[in-house]
C-alpha cells in the first residue's frame, strides 16, 4: 500500500526509456506503431493528470520556471494547514482568486482525446491531481481526484462541506463556518502534509494494479503518492507513456516518451489510433 500523505520527493529508479518522441510545434507526431496497438488492445487504461494538462486550459502549473504558481509563492505559506491557521484571510484570498481563473476554463482537446479513448476502450480511469474538475466537465466518467477540488469549500474543524449559498451570504474572509463555533470555510483541496479524502488513495492505487496501459501526462512526478502510482502499474505489468515537455524522475521508466504538450500528443494519438 503507498502513503497516503501528500510529500514531495526526490531521486529516482534507473530504467533505460525504450522511446522518445519530440514534438516541435510545427510537427505532426508519427507515433510508433508498437505504442498505438498495444493502446488499441488494452483493457484497462489508467490516465494520472497533473497540472500540465490543464495548462493549454489556461491555468498556471506549480513548478514551472517564470510561469508555476511555486515560481511566485512559497507552498509552506499557501498550502498547508499551518499558513491557514497563522493567515487564513491571505490563504482564503488567495484560492478564491485561483476559483475565479477555474470557474472561466474550458477543457482543452487533450480533455475530449481522453474521452473519446474512454468510448474506445473496455476501461478507462482518470487519475487527477489536479483540482479543476475539468476533466469532469469535458465528460470523464471515471474520475479520481487525489487532491480534492478547489470549487468546493469545507469546514476547517470538521471537514463538513459547505454550500456556495452560505458562503455567498457571508461578508467574512474568509467565512465563519455553520458547523462549528470557531470554524471557517477552507478550499476542499489536501494541503502539503495532509492525507488523501478517504477511499481515494485505495481507487487510484487499485486503478494501477489493474491496467494495463498507463499514461502519465503534465506532472512533474515529484509529489507523492500520485507519482507512484505509474511505477505501480508498471510493476504490474502495464505499459508505460509520458507525455510532457520536459525530463521527469518517470521518463527513465516509461516505455515511451512523448516531449510535447497535452492537447498535441493526446490529439495525434486519437488521430493515429483511428486509422490503425
Ligand atoms: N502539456 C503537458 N505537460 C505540461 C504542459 C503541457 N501543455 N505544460 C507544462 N507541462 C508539464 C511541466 O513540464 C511539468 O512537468 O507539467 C508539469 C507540471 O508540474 P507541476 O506544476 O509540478 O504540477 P504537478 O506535478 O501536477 O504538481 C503536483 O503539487 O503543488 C502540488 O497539489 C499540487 O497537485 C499539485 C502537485
Amino acid at each position: 500500500m503507498l502513503g497516503n500523505r501528500v510529500e514531495y520527493t526526490q531521486g529516482s529508479r534507473f530504467a533505460i526509456p525504450q522511446e522518445t518522441f519530440s514534438m516541435k510545434p510545427s510537427d505532426s507526431l508519427c507515433l510508433p506503431g508498437s505504442l498505438l496497438k498495444r493502446l488499441q488492445g488494452s483493457d484497462h487504461v489508467m490516465v494520472l493528470t497533473g497540472a500540465g494538462m490543464s495548462a493549454e486550459s489556461g491555468i498556471a502549473t506549480f513548478r514551472d520556471a517564470q510561469t508555476g504558481l511555486w515560481a511566485k509563492f512559497r507552498p509552506e505559506d499557501l498550502a498547508t494547514p499551518q499558513a491557514f491557521a497563522a493567515h487564513p484571510a491571505r490563504v482564503w484570498s488567495w484560492y478564491e482568486a485561483r476559483r475565479e481563473k477555474v470557474r472561466d476554463a474550458e477543457p482543452h482537446a487533450g480533455h475530449f482525446a481522453l474521452v473519446e479513448l474512454e468510448s474506445m476502450v473496455p476501461r478507462l480511469s482518470v487519475v487527477t491531481q489536479n483540482v479543476d474538475a475539468l476533466h469532469q466537465k469535458s465528460g470523464s466518467g471515471n474520475v479520481i481526484e487525489l487532491h480534492g477540488n478547489i470549487m468546493r469549500s469545507i469546514c476547517h474543524l470538521t471537514s463538513r462541506a459547505i454550500d456556495g449559498e452560505w458562503l455567498a451570504k457571508s461578508n467574512d474572509c474568509p467565512p465563519r463556518s455553520p458547523w462549528a463555533q470557531d470554524g471557517l470555510a477552507r478550499p476542499d483541496v489536501v494541503w502539503f502534509g495532509e492525507p488523501l479524502p478517504a477511499g481515494v488513495m485505495e481507487a487510484a492505487t487499485k486503478a494501477a494494479v489493474m491496467c494495463d496501459f498507463c499514461f502519465s501526462i503534465g506532472t512533474t512526478s515529484t509529489v507523492q503518492p500520485a507519482a507512484s502510482l505509474p511505477l505501480l502499474a508498471l510493476e504490474n505489468g502495464a505499459s508505460l507513456v509520458e507525455i510532457n515537455p520536459q525530463e521527469t524522475p518517470l521518463s527513465l521508466h516509461a516505455d515511451y516518451c512523448l516531449r510535447g504538450s497535452a492537447a498535441r500528443a493526446l490529439t495525434a494519438i486519437m488521430q493515429q489510433l483511428k486509422n490503425l
